[in-house]
């Protein structure tokens, strides 16, 4: 039997942006476990003074997420966000009608700012454009931002939060091109009220960064005409168009499955067209940028429904190998289209659809969690226009595609490189050599793999360890190359400098 062979071509003058650090980011959402039970449980033995998982937040060190967005979701559009401020046992316990749940409301926005502040990540808050009104959204902000003076501001005052939170990053709605949407608008309505809700929140304060709603999938049948929609109405007073997509094996075929990435560029790339073709037509100077602010793997775990009970496992997703590897291609492809893209959050980040799983005392990490945590450690700087020569694996869906998946980075300040590539093949492993064809690192300090023979293998509480990442030895390149096998099935991170 051949083996086949591949070669990756870097220069460090061949770049397509910066990559924005908000492109690792995460999603937390009060649905099922996430809030409760996931981030903020008092009654488990890892809680903090504040009732927030000690264990928790230090997995969610290891991801190193920059930004995380909150309060949702389909949560957020039947949210008043005043219910979860001010004295615990004083909130309302209410309906929470997205997801038929009971919210105790005793985790609320102070609680999610005292989170972030101990994983230093910046806040990205949602405004309620479902039920809630522009007063609410324009309420929220001097909430959170407004000096001492005023009446909400004069409210986290007394709540205890003398200093301004300073929140840049504000989500106007979500999915509310989605008919499944408390308060669901269509795109002129959403684009009037959304358009309304920023000049406010402006008002308010004038350098928040704001994201427009795009269309909740590529799948819906308004796409991309809701973009366009929202984005001719809104274009000046917004920085962001939301995507949100959940990949899954939903048909069975891996082979397909593995060559996500293809669906993901397409839909960076009719949206970015669709950036252009607004910027042009209103003969604007400003620029919008993409958020891809709900993205994962979620197509096993259905169960949406909480019965109107506290804390219910809902979407409890359990991750496989094959996932991982179309979370790591999920990943290249924000490298690759980081000139347009500047924040993704993972969807979610504890117990619903997420890296993590809890119980009371446990925590487990899911095979998705480690892609993630390599990338987002490791991708600094630019990112690189890579030229790859590559076999094809043949798909039903992408017909031929490159067999591998390749993204690169290269750090100017500290001289890190550093190389992402995943091998789709189910049976082929691939010789290949990495070319630095410019500046050339004098080793290859770590190799990282995921890799494995079975697609469907998973990590449980009792078997932690079924697919994690391993460390292998770099070494000295050969010249300006180094060349290593990349087995089927697996994702591989060189880092050199
Ligand atoms: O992340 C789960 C749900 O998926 C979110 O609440 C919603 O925005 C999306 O449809």
């Amino acid at each position: 039997m051949t083996t086949l062979s591949a070669q990756v071509y870097l220069d460090t003058k061949r770049t397509i942006g910066e990559i924005s650090p908000l492109l690792f980011g995460g999603f937390a959402e009060h649905m099922g476990r996430c809030i409760y039970e996931g981030i903020y449980d008092p009654q488990s033995p890892h809680a903090d003074e504040l009732g927030l998982r000690r264990d928790v937040l230090a997995a969610l060190r290891e991801l190193n997420f920059r930004i995380i967005r909150y309060p949702g979701g389909n949560f957020l559009s039947g949210y008043r966000w005043l219910d979860g401020v001010g004295p615990r046992e004083q909130r309302p316990i209410r309906r929470d009608m997205a997801w038929r749940s009971i919210e105790t409301n005793q985790f609320g926005t102070d609680e999610f700012m005292a989170f972030c502040q101990r994983l230093d990540v910046l806040p990205m808050l949602g405004v309620n454009l479902g039920t809630g009104t522009i007063a609410d959204a324009a309420n929220l902000v001097e909430y959170c931002n407004g000096a001492p003076g005023s009446y909400y501001a004069d409210m986290r005052v007394a709540n205890g939060h003398p200093d301004p939170y300073n929140v840049q990053y504000w989500c106007l709605g979500n999915e509310m091109d989605g008919p499944w949407q408390i308060g669901h608008l269509d795109m002129d309505e959403y684009g009037r009220k959304a358009r309304e809700a920023a000049k406010v929140m402006k008002y308010q304060d004038p350098t928040v960064k704001l994201v427009v709603c795009g269309s909740s999938s590529a799948h819906m049948p308004t796409y991309p005409e809701w973009d366009r929609v929202a984005l001719e109405t809104c274009w000046e007073q917004v920085d962001y168009l939301s995507m949100h997509y959940y990949a899954g094996n939903r048909d069975g075929d891996t082979a397909s499955y593995l060559a996500q990435a293809v669906q993901f560029e397409s839909y960076v790339d009719t949206l970015a067209g669709t950036l252009r073709y607004v910027k042009g037509k209103l003969r604007s100077r400003h620029n919008v940028f993409l958020s891809w602010d709900e993205w994962n793997v979620w197509y096993k775990n259905q169960q949406m429904d909480g019965q109107w009970t506290r804390a219910p496992h809902l979407i409890e997703e359990v991750y496989n190998l094959e996932d991982a590897l179309v979370v790591a291609q999920w990943l290249n492809v924000f490298l690759r289209k980081c000139d347009v893209l500047k924040i993704a959050c993972l969807a979610q980040i504890v117990n619903v659809i997420a890296p993590i799983l809890t119980t009371t005392d446990r925590l487990l990490k899911q095979t998705i969690f480690y892609p993630v945590a390599l990338v987002s450690n490791l991708a600094r700087g630019q990112s690189l226009s890579v030229a790859t020569k590559t076999p094809v694996v043949n798909t039903q869906q992408f017909g031929d595609v490159p067999m591998l998946d390749v993204s690169a980075s290269y750090d100017p300040e500290t001289g890190r490189h550093a190389v992402f590539v995943v091998n789709r093949s189910q049976t082929e492993a691939v010789v290949t050599d990495v070319i630095w064809q410019d500046v050339t690192p004098s080793q290859v300090n770590a190799v990282h793999q995921i890799a494995g023979t079975d697609v469907k293998a998973v990590n449980t509480f009792e078997r932690p360890d079924g697919v994690v990442s391993r460390q292998l030895a770099g070494g000295p390149l050969d010249g300006n190359k180094f060349s290593l096998r990349l087995p089927p099935l697996s994702f591989t991170v060189l880092s050199a400098a």
